[in-house]
């Protein structure tokens, strides 16, 4: 299989054509896999005959599975705003506060005790117009910095909540012991990552980042905040505008992302895959004894955190 890799201009990320990310020979996946470390954003579009199984079998290439809530079955879940009943989740509903709470740059499941290693999404049903997904290069961002914020920032750490970033969204939640609302306290992560593939560091932070140990509240949260919005500029951000059939992957160890908004009156359903990170890098210092497989949601309210 020839397989077209794409750098995007003057911005994170590849695209990827001429390949069915179901039907992959293992020289074809050596190569997928060396630019997802590479660019950190796959965009495989076209790829419309992508069905649950082959997107739940392309995902475990890259690794076990994170399950996202009681509902999941198999590799995916779906982040919709579409109700059961046909009908489009409102403001002021749970379903359409968790999909809009995403509409602000993070790194997924780190308010979680075991972080994603990575996350895709399949573009099922899409808006007309707006309702992208963002991508920024913390890698990049990293670099950008100088010496002596770079110096600073590395002996810190930030903790990670849901709860947290759903009540800065205005969106706030109490505990139903669903996935993100669990009980287990909020994992305490450093701000700065070495990447356990490549080496390179990058910034680690995001929405559910809060409360750096050693800082009075507003000094924490007005260094996250400047950290974040300095982060997510060009030429660090790529914007993808969803065609139905896409098939975008992402590094979550190095990039973060963001939902953007949309007009609430159109449908948008898009297929996630969260693959879990590995417990030697992606564990929570705060959780040395947790395993992931230990994890197991006890309600079924609602839907899924989603995209
Ligand atoms: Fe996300």
């Amino acid at each position: 299989m020839t397989v077209s890799i794409q750098a995007i201009d003057s911005a994170p990320g590849a695209v990827i054509k001429d390949v069915d990310v179901a039907r992959l020979d293992d020289a074809t996946w050596h190569e997928i896999y060396q630019a997802f470390l590479q660019y950190g954003v796959l965009v495989f579009p076209g790829q419309n005959d992508l069905d649950d199984a082959g997107q739940g079998n392309f995902a475990e290439r890259f690794g076990n599975i994170e399950k996202l809530g009681p509902k999941q079955k198999g590799g995916t879940t779906q982040f919709s705003n579409t109700k059961p009943d046909g009908s489009l989740a409102q403001p002021g509903e749970y379903q359409y506060e968790l999909i809009h709470g995403n509409e602000g740059w993070h790194t997924d499941s780190t308010y979680m005790p075991l972080a994603s290693k990575a996350a895709m999404l399949f573009a099922i049903v899409v808006p007309p117009e707006a309702g992208e997904t963002g991508f920024a290069d913390m890698r990049a961002a990293w670099d950008a910095l100088d010496s002596a914020t770079q110096h600073k920032l590395e002996g810190l750490s930030a903790y990670h909540s849901l709860y947290y970033s759903q009540k800065d969204a205005n969106y706030p939640f109490t505990t139903d012991n669903v996935y993100g609302f669990h009980d287990k306290g909020a994992p305490l992560r450093p701000l700065i990552k070495t990447h356990p593939e490549t080496g390179r560091q990058s910034i680690y932070t995001g929405r559910h980042a809060y409360g750096i140990p050693g800082m009075a509240p507003d000094e924490s949260e007005q260094l996250l905040s400047k950290l974040l919005d300095e982060a997510c500029r060009p030429p660090r951000t790529y914007v993808h505008q969803w065609q139905t059939g896409d098939l975008v992957v992402w590094d979550n160890r190095c990039m973060m992302h963001s939902a953007f908004p949309y007009d609430p009156q159109y449908p948008r359903i898009l297929r996630a895959t969260r693959i879990a990170g590995e417990e030697e890098t992606e564990l929570a210092p705060t959780f040395p004894d947790e395993r992931a497989a230990a994890f197991n949601p006890t309600s079924s309210n609602e839907s899924s955190p989603a995209k």
